[in-house]
């Protein structure tokens, strides 16, 4: 089965063709860095405009790499949610034309669940139950999965996303976007005990994340100690790359910690970190080392799956196409599309021994 995967849900225009929902014929990405950057974040009138310039030759091209013609595919799987509006109708207008004009089967997919399905390419197949931390610039939640397409929300952000966080540090030291990366490039020359920051806590014990005071205090201790951000192309301080690395250490405390203690508790087959933040190495280390005292695997994306991309979609997309599962052409761009539709019992899902294969 060879499934045409569309994603246009934030700034990357991508289309992908890929076959029996783990092998990747194709995988074309327009990213609109550089044309958000000197805003320090994604403008979505800019996003939208950009989308519709792009889609007709990002297909083309998808097509063209995987040497396959349209007559060849047997399914269409679009991001209908979340993300920004003008840039997700981009990507469902085109699917749905596409669709009805080749008669083919289509399905919406949620971008999040993209992202759980972006390590299937390149790593064993996942067992179930799995949980999953998804981190990204807009989104940062733990999800715990018992079976494939069935996922319960363990824990989430209460304000920023840990990519968004990485953002707006970095803007405020005069670092650059996207951050994440210039972040951790400098974090690697800084001493990651120089600033203590705490790992946030939720006041009602819950286990979730929170960004935003990180942020702040971030801001403070620059303001405190007289800090001067980076101006243009000079080069950036030692206290910028100590702030940089202390900063970035207590980011992957807080996420690796609260996946450690949760898997810990519902004791999962496989453990995923997917997203942009995924490409993080200080991350990967972290999540790795957890999952080896855990005695569970952990994969991740390869840097180009973990950011947004098609093939994640076409993966996601296969797996509800296999299932029966249509939209019609009254699919519509839902911004805040949720992905969470099981809400089983706690100890059942610990005393839990099925086995599922992807
Ligand atoms: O998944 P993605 O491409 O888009 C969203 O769905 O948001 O993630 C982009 C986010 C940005 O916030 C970027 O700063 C962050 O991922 N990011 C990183 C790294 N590479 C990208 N964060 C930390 N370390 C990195 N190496
Ligand atoms: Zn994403």
């Amino acid at each position: 089965m060879i499934v045409l995967g569309i994603e246009s849900s934030c700034d990357e225009t991508a289309a992908a063709l890929v076959r029996d929902g783990r092998e990747m014929m194709s995988s074309v990405i327009s990213s609109q860095i550089e044309i958000h950057k000197r805003f320090g974040g994604v403008v979505p009138e800019l996003a939208s405009r950009e989308h519709l310039d792009k889609i007709v030759p990002v297909v083309e091209e998808a097509f063209e790499r995987a040497r396959v013609g349209k007559e060849e595919i047997d399914g269409i799987a679009v991001t209908a949610g979340p993300g920004l509006v003008g840039s997700l109708l981009v990507g469902v207008s085109y699917a749905k034309a596409m669709a009805f004009a080749l008669s083919l089967p289509l399905v919406g997919v949620n971008h999040i669940e993209g992202h759980i399905y972006s390590v299937v390419f390149e790593n064993p197949p996942v067992e179930y139950p799995a949980m999953a931390l998804i981190v990204s610039g807009g989104h940062t939640n733990l999800f715990l999965v018992p079976e494939p397409g069935k996922y319960r929300v363990v824990a989430r952000t209460r304000d920023d996303a840990a990519g968004e966080a990485f953002d707006k540090v970095a803007k405020l030291l005069g670092l650059g976007y996207p951050g994440g990366p210039i972040i951790e490039r400098l974090a690697r020359e800084g001493d990651p005990r120089s600033v203590r920051f705490s790992v946030p806590r939720m006041g009602d014990g819950r286990p979730d994340f929170s960004f935003s005071g990180l942020k702040t205090a971030v801001s403070k201790h620059v303001r405190e100690t007289n800090l001067h951000p980076v101006v243009g192309d000079e080069a950036p301080s030692q206290e910028i790359k100590d702030l940089a690395a202390s900063f970035q250490s207590v980011v992957v405390r807080s996420l690796t910690g609260t996946m450690e203690r949760l898997a810990g508790e519902y004791r999962p087959r496989t453990l995923i970190v997917a997203g942009g933040v995924a490409c993080n190495n200080a991350l990967r280390e972290a999540s790795r080392e957890a999952a080896t005292r855990l005695g569970v695997p952990v994969y991740f994306p390869s840097p180009h799956l973990s950011t947004d991309n098609a093939a994640m979609i076409a993966a996601a997309g296969t797996v509800k196409l296999q299932a029966g599962e249509r939209a019609d052409l009254d699919l519509n761009a839902d911004v805040s599309l949720r992905l969470q539709n099981v809400d089983v019992e706690d100890d059942a899902l610990r005393r839990s021994r099925v086995r599922y294969r992807l």
